[in-house]
């Protein structure tokens, strides 16, 4: 098979990468070693930048987001007897919007799912070094394929072949010490915007995924087990982190739960040759301030630029100044995450605690602290080089 560019990965990373080339002409395969099926179901991330947004629309994919997606101006910050709203529209002009990745990435293989080669084994990438890169694997039926492109591109995640093909450079990691436990619950959301609360016994969180789904989560230490946490356990501890005088906290039947862990994580370089790192393949986030997703789209954004003008006039410069460019925003939300992280979970050290109440208090009275957060979490804009 011949191809222009060669995609590792079915995620929204790769998925989105292959839909913006097919609108500039520039064709694509890609291949995923899980299923359809899996694919479509994983529950992940639910927040969306705007500029998340205005890209997804503009390439034709705004139907379902208008229809379903939630527009939400602002979080709520809160600490035991007090709840801060943060107005992003106020402070930013900007917005979020509440759309699951699930929903992404079906609307993505609505569009590329057809041309994806699902369940594939082997996949292994030769002369990335040359420009003559090939993708080999063998696909659902067993049979070997080699792939001949121009570019490939791994957007396989964390635990992907791609990284590992580009001879070592330098990561920083961090594990933090504790993760999240996820519930999916059919209850109305109990609040209208999302609250990120800070309490002694650990972080807690309200999110949703429509009028009539709810998404929670609780910090819980990183080896923590779900069968641990039985359905009352889990509302009544989200009962107490969440609580306010005045406030009650809708349950219902919990149609999904998982322990995620938290890591940040940043890899170099993310380009070797012929070959380049999209997602989370080349870095992680704690969940905390919504950004995967948006990273590994940003990430795109940069990449559909450059490949566009290569295989339009055969510049190189786009490409070549791809790490960086990335870099510099997988920097900012690498700290902003971390930042978020750091002020919201507790680790049982009482420097610390009063630390965080300190800063949390500063960012809900400070029209500068909370303007920080606030542009930070809508989004920087976009920086794609593009210059026409
Ligand atoms: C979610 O809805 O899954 C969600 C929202 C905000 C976050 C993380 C996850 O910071």
């Amino acid at each position: 098979m011949r191809t222009q560019v060669a995609i590792v990965g079915a995620g929204p990373a790769g998925l989105l990468l292959s839909h913006l080339l097919s609108l500039r002409g520039v064709d694509s395969v890609v291949v995923e070693n899980r299923s359809r099926a899996y694919v479509e179901a994983r529950i992940r991330a639910g927040v969306l930048e705007q500029d998340t947004v205005d890209l997804l629309v503009a390439s034709g994919l705004g139907d379902r987001l208008r229809e379903h997606g939630m527009r939400h101006d602002g979080i709520h910050l809160q600490w035991p007897g007090e709840r801060h709203r943060i107005d992003f529209r106020a402070l930013t002009g900007r917005s979020v919007w509440i759309y699951g990745q699930t929903e992404v990435v079906k609307d993505l293989l609505g569009v590329r799912g057809d041309d994806v080669w699902f369940e594939v084994t082997d996949t292994a990438l030769h002369d990335v070094d040359t420009d003559r890169p090939r993708l080999s694997f063998v696909d659902a039926e067993g049979t070997p394929r080699v792939v001949q492109a121009d570019v490939v591109v791994g957007a396989d995640g964390f635990h992907g072949v791609s990284r590992p093909t580009i001879p070592a450079g330098r990561a920083w990691e961090r594990e933090y010490p504790y993760a999240w436990l996820g519930i999916l619950a059919e209850v109305p959301p109990s609040t209208d915007e999302l609250i990120y609360a800070w309490h002694p016994r650990g972080f807690a969180m309200h999110s949703m995924r429509s009028p009539r789904l709810s998404r929670l989560y609780l910090q819980v230490a990183p080896g923590e087990r779900v069968e641990d946490w039985s359905d009352d356990r889990i509302w009544d501890e989200l009962g107490v982190r969440l609580g306010l005088d005045g406030w009650s906290l809708g349950t219902g039947p919990i149609v999904d739960k998982g322990v995620t862990p938290m890591r940040s994580f940043v890899s170099t370089p993310m380009r070797h040759g012929r070959l380049f790192l999209v997602g989370d393949a080349a870095h992680i986030v704690p969940p905390t301030g919504a950004k995967g997703l948006n990273l590994a789209v940003a990430d795109v954004a940069v990449l559909t630029e450059a490949l566009g003008a290569f295989f339009a006039e055969g510049r190189t410069d786009l490409l070549d100044g791809y790490e960086d460019r990335a870099l510099r925003r997988v920097w900012r939300c690498t700290h902003f995450s971390w930042w978020m992280t750091s002020m919201l979970h507790t680790s049982g050290d009482e420097l610390d605690q009063q630390l965080q109440l300190a800063q949390l208090a500063y960012v809900c009275s400070s029209e500068a602290a909370a303007t920080s957060l606030a542009e930070n979490y809508v989004g920087l804009p976009h920086d794609t080089g593009h210059t026409a």
